[in-house]
């Protein structure tokens, strides 16, 4: 059963969705044991509180230095014995050591399809509001695994969504999540839960089932 920390920073949708395919069974051999917050208001808390999981908080704000926040969340994820961290909506710049200590047993959600409209600056509706303004006809998201990067780690899966005439980047920003993100990150944890993506040479690759 693989152990699932699901780091959040806002509404939690993406974590509300892990939960949902857990309890149909789609995605199978995984269980989430905590959730940890960088924002005490994220609604994603009340959701961990719905399902009954475990929740922490853990702010930035709360430590005079940096490398106490780092050192604090190393120590809750390594308490919290995940097998594998979900970044799920989480806004929070991973510090290294935490990547040092779960090498590619972190995996994040990002809503593009990686290159593109990725990198330092790009999160949330501004994804959304640059790929409008570029005028790309089809966007998406990415599942990867994190390195030391942003958003440079091994891709995992991806889904492309198509770019509606009249499109707003809220409007944009839900079909993405609906269509996307709420698909391919439940089934890249599913996929690793059951022994399917290895990575070689840099790259991830999705083994075949099982006969
Ligand atoms: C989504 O756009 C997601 O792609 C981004 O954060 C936003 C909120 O995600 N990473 P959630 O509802 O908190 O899962």
């Amino acid at each position: 059963m693989l152990k699932l920390t699901v780091m959040v920073s806002g509404g939690g949708t993406n974590l509300q969705a892990i939960l949902d395919k857990i309890a149909s069974g789609d995605i199978r051999n995984a269980k989430v044991v905590k959730v940890i917050s960088n924002s005490r208001k994220a609604y994603a808390l009340e959701r961990a509180a719905k399902a009954g999981i475990p929740s922490q908080c853990i702010t930035r704000k709360d430590y005079p230095n940096p490398g106490q926040f780092d050192q604090a969340l190393l120590k809750a994820l390594q308490e919290s014995e995940a097998d594998l961290v979900v970044l799920a909506g989480c806004l929070v710049v991973i510090p290294q050591i935490v990547v040092d200590a779960f090498p590619n047993r972190i995996i994040n959600i990002h809503p593009a399809l990686i290159p593109s409209f990725c990198g330092t600056g790009y999160y949330g509706l501004g994804v959304h509001e640059a790929v409008l303004s570029r005028g790309v006809k089809v966007t998406g998201a990415t599942v990867h695994f994190v390195d030391g990067g942003t958003d440079t780690g091994p891709i995992i899966l991806q889904k492309a969504v198509e770019v509606q005439e009249g499109d707003t980047p809220e409007v944009l920003q839900r079909r993405v999540m609906e269509q996307a993100e709420w698909v391919i990150l439940p089934k890249a944890i599913d996929l690793i839960a059951n022994g399917r993506v290895e990575v070689r040479d840099g790259l991830a690759h999705i083994l075949p089932e099982a006969k």
